[in-house]
């Protein structure tokens, strides 16, 4: 599939700014209409149960693991061709030819919040990582079906300190220990087949479902190749029991 999209110099320089960027539109109408079908049929079916690859990733929010193992025409979409022309502008040589996907569906009225985290609190506390998060949603995102919102220029944040959702360390979610930037947060509403792009130290969240729509979201992640640290990030929310 040949790419359709790029960022403009401004785009560019504005995710570099701030760490997080819209797109109205990273993939056709059309693509869109076939993406809900083969979400619809995942989620229907028991794709990555056995596997451990599908789970509730808090209350009423299903999240499954590399959807393009159980449905192989996602590998070859609009939208991953888009992403990865994006991905190549932004990291160059460095990029990495693998990539990352997951899906996350809030139900109408019941879906829960993603609390604010940034993805480097998740990962291997000795490197660095540099991924950029295309976060595609099938249905339009809004404010009240839980639109992505990001704190612009806390990609330049060390990791801040992060707890397990509920200080429960069964939960794997991870929350950030502090209340001191959701007042700085940029709410990102885009149409269904936009996208938001942010990187793993972007702090971001995405509210409850309050609306009667669902919020369907197909996530990739494209990287390139992590740094090793001098001194690892003291990711200590990483070392506390962990039942499961
Ligand atoms: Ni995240």
């Amino acid at each position: 599939m040949t790419p359709s999209t790029s960022l403009s110099v401004h785009q560019l320089g504005f995710f570099e700014h701030n760490g997080f960027l819209w797109l109205d539109a990273i993939t056709t109408p059309d693509e869109v209409a076939e993406l809900r079908v083969i979400y619809d049929g995942l989620f229907d079916s028991s794709a990555g149960r056995d596997e451990g690859s599908r789970y509730e990733l808090g209350e009423h929010l299903p999240q499954l693991i590399e959807p393009s193992r159980y449905a192989p025409e996602l590998q070859e979409t609009q939208y991953v061709a888009n992403a990865r022309a994006i991905a190549t502008q932004l990291f160059g040589d460095d990029l990495e030819p693998e990539f990352g996907e997951h899906m996350i569906y809030k139900p109408p009225r019941v879906g829960s919040e993603t609390p604010w985290h940034q993805d480097q609190a998740y990962h291997d506390p000795g490197l660095r990582y540099r991924n950029v998060n295309f976060w595609l949603p099938l249905d339009d995102a809004t404010v009240e079906s839980g639109c992505m919102q990001f704190v612009p220029g806390s990609h330049r944040l060390a990791v801040v300190p992060h707890r397990h959702v509920g200080d429960d360390p069964n939960m794997d979610a991870l929350e950030v220990d502090t209340d001191a930037f959701d007042r700085d947060a940029v709410a990102c509403p885009i149409p269904a087949g936009g996208c938001t792009m942010h990187a793993s130290y972007t702090l971001h969240y995405a509210g409850p479902n309050r609306s009667e729509t669902p919020r369907r979201a197909y996530i990739l992640v494209f990287r390139a190749t992590a740094v090793p640290l001098d001194t690892p990030i003291d990711a200590y929310w990483q070392r506390e029991s962990h039942v499961s």
